[in-house]
């Protein structure tokens, strides 16, 4: 099973119109009809989500800090001006779009899951750039296959100055399409010169850590988990979790500006999302100084690092008690 699309049977749209949210509607068609002035086709006003449904070994399917997901999706319509969705709605889409396609989550221990990918756009036309009177809620789901084949793989990635994703008081805390599609150059460049993805730098002086493509970034020294704090970068829930998690282990956690070259302290590194979990980083090449950071020498990830991604990995799972009441199970 790839990490990619699969059709399944049914996902769930609701419309908003008039100044209100419809009522959810169940569709088995993978197309939408869409107005050719639509606010989300011309400036960009769209939003996504993306979490995993998990089946347990007593075979009941759970959802990782789900709410999460929905708190963020509301952030990010007030950051380019869209109709909020509900909270409450929210979960009831959630729910349903899932429970509909039951038959779609893949079995326990697999390593594949059900992924989720809510989105919201404006759908109404306009011509002038103003925000749409008129939106669209989706939720679809997708298996997907586990995302490193054959167990957790450390990953190299190359430092990025030529193109920035996000500025600091632009959208880069918002989980909005137009931020993807300002990290494709450098995600592409990355892949050309051999590299599984890129990191970003602060846009305004090119001296911090930001994130590692559509991951955060995180760095162990001395029991330390460090993470960047920044004004342009998405708060993962991945990382949120992580650092919860270090904590209980007795570890110290920080989240502050990391300038580059913090990166020759760091004993371990990686990337961390709801994609692969965490993406273990084995080396960073930084072109312009034509400098290499090394972590997992011998070609292994960090003790701290599996030890953090065994935890986590385990509660999503339901392999290990929950203590931070993160996973809701579905009835
Ligand atoms: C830009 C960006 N940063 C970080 C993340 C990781 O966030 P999360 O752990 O909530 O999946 C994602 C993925 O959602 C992302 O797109």
């Amino acid at each position: 099973m790839p990490f990619g699309y699969i059709k399944t049977d049914y996902n769930i749209r609701c419309i908003y119109k008039d100044g209100k949210w419809g009522e959810l509607e169940i569709s088995s068609s993978e197309y939408i009809d869409i107005h050719i002035a639509a606010t989300g086709l011309h400036y960009g006003q769209e939003a996504f989500e993306g979490l995993k449904a998990y089946l347990g070994r007593d075979g009941k399917i759970r959802l990782f800090r789900w709410e999460e997901n929905a708190k963020r999706m509301i952030s990010s319509a007030e950051g380019i001006k869209m109709a909020i969705f509900p909270f409450e709605k929210f979960r009831e889409a959630l729910f349903k779009v899932i429970s509909l396609n039951k038959r779609f989550v893949p079995p326990h221990g697999s390593g594949a899951t059900l992924y989720v990918r809510p989105l919201l756009y404006g759908s109404g036309p306009e011509v002038g750039v103003k925000p749409s009177h008129e939106y669209t809620f989706i939720i679809f789901v997708t298996p997907v296959g586990p995302y490193f084949k054959g167990g957790i793989k450390p990953v190299n990635m190359m430092i990025c100055r030529d193109f920035d994703r996000a500025a600091p008081l632009g959208t880069g805390i918002y989980k909005v399409g137009g931020n993807y599609a300002a990290s494709m150059r450098a995600i592409e460049a990355a892949h050309e010169g051999g590299y599984s993805n890129i990191i970003f730098l602060d846009a305004k002086e090119k001296k911090y850590i930001d994130e590692c493509g559509p991951a955060n970034f995180y760095g162990i020294k001395d029991n330390t988990y460090i993470t960047p704090k920044s004004e342009s970068i998405l708060n993962s829930i991945t990382n949120m979790s992580l650092i919860q998690i270090a904590e209980s282990m007795g570890m110290k956690t920080e989240r502050r500006k990391i300038p580059v070259e913090e990166l020759s302290s760091f004993g371990e590194a990686g990337a961390c999302g709801t994609a692969a979990v965490i993406s273990p980083i084995a080396k960073i090449f930084d072109p312009e100084k034509n400098q290499i950071y090394e972590y997992c020498k011998g070609g292994e990830p960090g003790m701290l690092t599996m030890k953090l991604y065994n935890k986590l990995v385990a509660i999503q799972n339901g392999d290990e008690s929950d203590p931070y009441g993160w996973v809701t199970i579905l009835d």
